[in-house]
């Protein structure tokens, strides 16, 4: 059986006081906001995997087609014999790469989402019975002590979570990246790519199923929960609508009414006018000019680029600056850029 560890670098009392500011701070401030990462609970990591399961929500399948035929280009570029995945979810996708790596020696899966390390390690030791994995519950957005662990390493970020994070967020998400890899080492970067808005709104949308819908409202069932609050979510309705001007989704809940919420933990009453809208999420959709731009200003250089035959989706591979990537084999990638 596989060794297998779970960290909790994350203390309780650390992740009560994030939520709390977190809440007081997007809750008071206009528009109001909050920060995607409290969706994921363990009834929230199930509702994303539903996401992943609905036909409109074209990133995960889209992705998993892309790993699928370039798993083997990615294994001979990096040659990784750790690979530290970060926000790993169900590391569903994942077992492209772990099958493809075939000296593969540690996995480091990293995310917020306990129940969602845990059930995918269940499953991975399964499969890779001399795999070392190290489970850690950490946030990607802090300064991340990982595990010794043997290099190279491959540094995973796939689904376009990147897409969650803000302009400054990103840019400093990157940089420390960045810190993580040595010479030799890789970034692999999943970017959901610019289309036609109808498609990425469906994305999003899907008010046939009520996924979607149940995955936004779940931010407020936490915030319940943690901080004793009584938002009743059947009083928002969750919305998704493309910002052509940031090439972002936003996901929003709009209360349905004018509405008081008591928010006991915090001490705080939040007014809601009817209408208004409290951000929940942005997704931003990439273009390849752009992520080489952010790359390249957190010491990134692109050193190859997989994109679905219809340009839905990309993967981007990338090196700590001055790096040349091991050549990929000509005629097997969509394309490949230095
Ligand atoms: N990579 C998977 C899952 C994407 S869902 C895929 O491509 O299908 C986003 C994942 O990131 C969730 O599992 C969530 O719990 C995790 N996550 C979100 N914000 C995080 C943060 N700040 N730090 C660590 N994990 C985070
Ligand atoms: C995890 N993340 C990349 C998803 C996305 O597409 O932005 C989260 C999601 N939100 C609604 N559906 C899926």
């Amino acid at each position: 059986m596989s060794p297998f560890r779970l960290t909790r670098t994350l203390p309780k009392d650390a992740t009560d006081a994030a939520l709390r500011a977190d809440v007081r701070h997007g809750l008071t401030q206009t528009p109001r906001t909050l920060p995607p990462k409290w969706f994921y609970d363990a009834h929230g990591s199930r509702l994303f995997n539903r996401i992943t399961e609905l036909p409109a929500y074209y990133p995960f399948i889209a992705e998993r087609e892309l790993l699928r035929a370039h798993a083997g280009d990615i294994a001979q570029a990096t040659g990784a014999r750790t690979l530290i995945e970060l926000g790993s979810g169900s590391s569903e996708k994942t077992r492209y790469l772990l099958d493809a790596l075939p000296g593969l020696h540690t996995y480091l899966p990293v995310d917020v989402s306990e129940s969602a390390l845990r059930h995918a390690a269940q499953v991975l030791i399964n499969e890779h019975p001399d795999l070392h994995v190290h489970a850690l519950v950490a946030d990607f957005t802090s300064t991340l002590t990982l595990p010794p662990a043997p290099g190279p390493r491959l540094v995973a970020f796939l689904g376009s979570t990147i897409g969650n994070l803000l302009p400054a967020e990103r840019a400093s998400f990157l940089t420390s990246v960045r810190t993580l890899l040595s010479p030799g080492d890789f970034l692999l970067l999943g970017a959901d790519l610019v289309k036609d808005p109808a498609q990425m709104v469906a994305a999003y949308d899907d008010t046939a199923t009520g996924i979607t819908a149940a995955f936004n409202k779940n931010v407020l069932s936490v915030i319940n929960r943690e901080l004793g609050a009584d938002f009743d979510p059947d009083a928002f309705e969750h919305v998704a609508l493309w910002d052509a001007a940031r090439e972002w989704i936003e996901m929003r809940l709009r209360s349905r009414t004018a509405q008081s919420v008591k928010i006991p933990a915090l001490d705080l009453v939040v007014d809601f006018a009817d209408g208004e809208d409290l951000r929940t999420e942005i997704s931003a959709k990439f273009r390849r000019s752009g992520l080489r731009a952010e790359l390249a200003h957190s010491g990134l250089e692109l050193a190859a680029w997989f994109s679905t035959p219809d340009a839905r989706f990309a993967l981007a591979l990338a090196t700590p600056h001055g790096r040349a990537a091991t050549p990929l084999p000509a005629g097997q990638v969509t394309a490949c850029v230095r």
